[in-house]
């Protein structure tokens, strides 16, 4: 049962406060490129150009604790095995390196999928394909049923409340007309 009740917290918390964050944040970019609600209702092939680079752009997960299993140079740095470490996923996917112009939204980006948001390797996020499709068929169905979608009122001037590992919105209030 304790086992069963871990497996359940871990679905739960992982599955439930990272979509609905990648959806809002979604929904917040058409907002602020109203030009995107239009092309992704005529253009529906560029849905996952926009999942991509919106994960890559405002990763719903910016970091999460780990321990180094071995000793590792970071930039110069040597951090000895057993460290406790704070990954951080949205830094990585705003990489000058990796990214051309990293701050900028291009539904276009080349290599938008190389992002970090579902992290890399052995614990690669499990939910990842399910995350993606539960993006896709939301704005799909919102984009679908709301016309000219807007705020309602303006953000607050924190828009994100503080957290160390997530990018939650405190609140966001939309208006539109019905399609
Ligand atoms: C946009 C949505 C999501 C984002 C951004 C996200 C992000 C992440 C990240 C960054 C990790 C850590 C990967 C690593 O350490 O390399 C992770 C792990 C995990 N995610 Fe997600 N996730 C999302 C949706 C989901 C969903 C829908 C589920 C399940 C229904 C889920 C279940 C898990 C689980 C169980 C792990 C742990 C995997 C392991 O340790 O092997 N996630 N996720």
């Amino acid at each position: 049962m304790h086992e069963l009740q871990n497996l359940m917290h871990q679905l739960i918390t992982s599955g439930y406060e990272t979509t609905q964050s990648a959806i809002a944040h979604g929904m917040w970019l058409l907002v602020r490129q109203p030009e995107l609600q239009d092309m992704l209702r005529n253009e529906p092939e560029k849905m996952k150009k926009f999942i991509e680079e919106s994960q890559r752009w405002e990763s719903p997960v910016q970091g999460l604790a780990r321990t180094t299993t071995r000793e590792i140079e970071l930039n110069g740095t040597t951090i000895p095995a057993n460290s406790p470490v704070i990954v951080r996923y949205g830094a990585a996917n705003r990489d000058a390196e990796m990214f051309e112009c990293p701050h900028k939204f291009d539904i276009d980006r080349k290599n938008a999928g190389a992002h970090m948001a579902f992290g890399s390797g052995a614990h690669f996020c499990v939910g990842a394909m399910l995350a993606r499709q539960e993006m896709a068929s939301s704005f799909t169905a919102l984009l679908n049923r709301m016309d000219d979608i807007k705020l309602a009122q303006p953000l607050a001037d924190l828009v994100h409340e503080p957290s160390m590992f997530f990018l939650p919105i405190k609140h966001m209030h939309l208006a539109f007309n019905k399609r």
